[in-house]
């Protein structure tokens, strides 16, 4: 269980009880398909404007027509009286057609493509093995600003799980940005400070999301006093000083970094299971969490352009107009899990309470 943090850690007393900001964006979010779907997308729906979906169902989408026939399922999936805009991406595989994804892209039908290597997490089977054969796709997506979300992660073997996002950088990610001038890359979900660095320091063609929960878990959440099956998520929460990382460059300000909450739903007895599934469901709790977050580091100021700014002006879509208002009083209470057709799906637990409501 994460720390519970107290006056006596050094956090400052909070100045404020209400804040608003401009309505929320997630920009990497899981919402399946069928019952699950069903059920998870009023939990994102209630507090976020738009979201980037990832295309990593079974069979996963692959075709601009495939994606278009799925924002048509979320949208029927969609609770009446609820607002709230899909933004599709597109599963590269080897085989992807350039010139598809091309028209995907003119027709406002998708607003990025995914990158998962091979194997490297939940249904990324028929992700890339061999990078030169999506430079073609590439090399569109780089002519036409189309960006890339990249799961960054290598998949060898013999690499160490916890090194395997500083490998990516060095071996995959650096050298495809190198051949491929112009092209825009979002590194999603970093959990390093390699990652934040990288990032940092790459100029105007990449940014990175940051997850609410890596900002929150660190390994040892995972794996002291038992296993922690709920926190286990990839990439995998990496030591304390990238968590801390994290931290700086998500409450900062800099506009590289933005929300991609990843909040991705499992059912609860195939996350508590002896090959227990990757992914954090944190949809119902993340803007109270954020808030927590940014307050125990003084840095309320900054969750807007964290969660409502930065991304927008990356993906160069207009800032939402309607706002949100938190207020913080006593402990919110939220559900511990969300009841799906087929079985509960747990709700993340950050640990310690949580005092920001969003008001409806
Ligand atoms: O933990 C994860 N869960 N990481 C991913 O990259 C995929 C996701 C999922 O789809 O469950
Ligand atoms: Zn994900």
């Amino acid at each position: 269980m994460p720390l519970a943090p107290s006056p006596s850690m050094g956090y400052p007393e909070p100045m404020t009880d209400t804040l608003t900001i401009r309505r929320p964006d997630d920009w990497h979010l899981h919402l399946r398909d069928g019952a699950m779907l069903e059920a998870v997308l009023p939990e994102t729906a209630r507090d976020f404007a738009r979201a980037i979906v990832m295309p990593n169902l079974v069979p996963p989408v692959v075709t601009g027509a495939d994606a278009i026939a799925y924002r048509a399922r979320i949208m029927a999936a969609l609770p009446d009286g609820m607002d709230f805009t899909p933004l599709m991406t597109l599963y590269l595989t080897e085989e992807t057609d350039a010139d598809d994804v091309a028209m995907a892209a003119q027709e406002g039908a998708i607003t990025a493509v995914k990158l998962y290597p091979a194997g490297v997490t939940t249904n990324s089977a028929s992700g890339v093995r061999d990078f030169d054969k999506v430079r073609p796709v590439l090399e569109k997506m780089a002519e036409i600003g189309l960006p890339l979300c990249v799961h960054g992660e290598v998949t060898a073997a013999e690499v160490d799980i916890f090194d395997r996002e500083a490998v990516f950088i060095d071996k995959v990610l650096d050298p495809i940005r190198r051949s491929t001038p112009g092209l825009r890359v979002v590194m999603e979900h970093i959990t390093t400070s390699n990652g934040v660095n990288y990032v940092a320091a790459g100029g105007d063609d990449i940014a990175g999301t940051i997850t609410t929960h890596h900002l929150i878990i660190n390994r040892n959440d995972i794996l002291v006093g038992g296993i922690h099956p709920h926190y286990y998520c990839l990439p995998v929460a990496k030591r304390e000083s990238h968590r801390l990382a994290l931290r700086r460059a998500a409450t900062s300000g800099d506009a590289s970094f933005f929300l991609g909450t990843d909040s991705a739903p499992h059912l609860t007895h195939l996350k508590e299971h002896a090959c227990g599934c990757a992914g954090i469901f944190s949809a119902t709790n993340t803007l109270s969490c954020l808030a927590e977050v940014f307050e125990q580091d003084a840095a309320l100021d900054k969750l807007e352009a964290f969660t409502s700014l930065n991304g927008p002006a990356f993906y160069r879509l207009p800032v939402n107009e309607e706002t949100v208002k938190l207020t913080r009083g006593a402990p919110v209470t939220y559900p511990e899990v969300i009841d799906t057709a087929d079985g509960p799906v747990t709700v993340f637990d950050p640990g310690f309470p949580l005092h920001w409501r969003v008001e409806p």
